[in-house]
């Protein structure tokens, strides 16, 4: 008895599972739809008794991994990965992405970016003509952040984006801290015309760790519907 927005999400997961391969070694993404995959994948891996070792983009993937009975091993561990599956936030045309809504963007980031392909699975309202609707997570150091914010509210104006509204991530009435022990501002972008130079200049800044533009990194978007549609896009 799922909703029709959980009933989406499993669709596109239990499709992105279906690659998986015994042997496989795995990016296991974070979100919502990135649990879907999990479940599916631990049900696979009983049923067929796969070999399948994962490495888990956020201590929450990791824990509802371990609690499933996956096997859970560190990137260095692993070494290469076969495939990351992983949610998103927002995908163009061109399969970039903003992702970091769950504020995990560091750790996803690496994980996709050491592996052979990334797999997107997400629901029909994600796709948009141009991203920047979904605020823009970027993860900074916690030493100096007003100054990096300053840094990146003048780098927004030379990019045609001035007077974009910056928040700090909140969690409750704290900061929100990610895994890594750094904060996340939220860019109020409305629009970004061109995501690959962004996402360049963002990380020349002082004090950013990461950005959430993901250029260039996801291979395949499969899309579900609550009515069982799939539409996959393959760049
Ligand atoms: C986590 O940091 C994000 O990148 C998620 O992948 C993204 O927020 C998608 O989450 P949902 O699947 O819950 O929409």
């Amino acid at each position: 008895d799922l909703s029709p927005a959980d009933q989406a999400k499993y669709v596109a997961a239990k499709r992105a599972v279906e690659l998986v391969e015994d042997g496989m070694k795995l990016g296991l993404g974070t979100g919502s739809t990135a649990a879907w995959m999990v479940r599916c994948l631990a049900q696979r891996v009983k049923a067929e008794g796969l070999r399948i070792q994962g490495v888990p983009t956020s201590t929450r993937t990791a824990d509802l991994a371990r609690e499933l009975g996956l096997e859970v091993v560190t990137l260095d561990q692993a070494g290469h990965l076969d495939i990351t599956i992983d949610g998103t936030d927002e995908f163009d045309s061109a399969l970039n992405l903003i992702k970091g809504g769950g504020g995990a963007l560091l750790q996803e980031k690496i994980v996709a970016s050491a592996s052979d392909r990334m797999i997107v699975i997400a629901d029909f309202d994600k796709h948009v003509p141009q991203l920047g609707k979904f605020p823009l997570p970027v993860e900074v150091l916690g030493f100096g952040l007003a100054s990096s914010r300053d840094h990146i509210a003048r780098l927004l104006a030379d990019h045609g984006l001035a007077g974009c509204d910056i928040t700090t991530r909140k969690q409750g009435d704290a900061p929100f801290v990610t895994d890594e022990g750094n904060f996340i501002l939220d860019l109020h972008l409305a629009q970004i015309p061109d995501a690959p130079a962004l996402a360049i200049a963002l990380n020349q800044v002082p004090g950013v760790v990461e950005n959430g533009l993901f250029i260039d990194i996801c291979d395949r978007v499969i899309l579900g519907a609550s009515d069982g549609r799939i539409e996959e896009h393959v760049r």
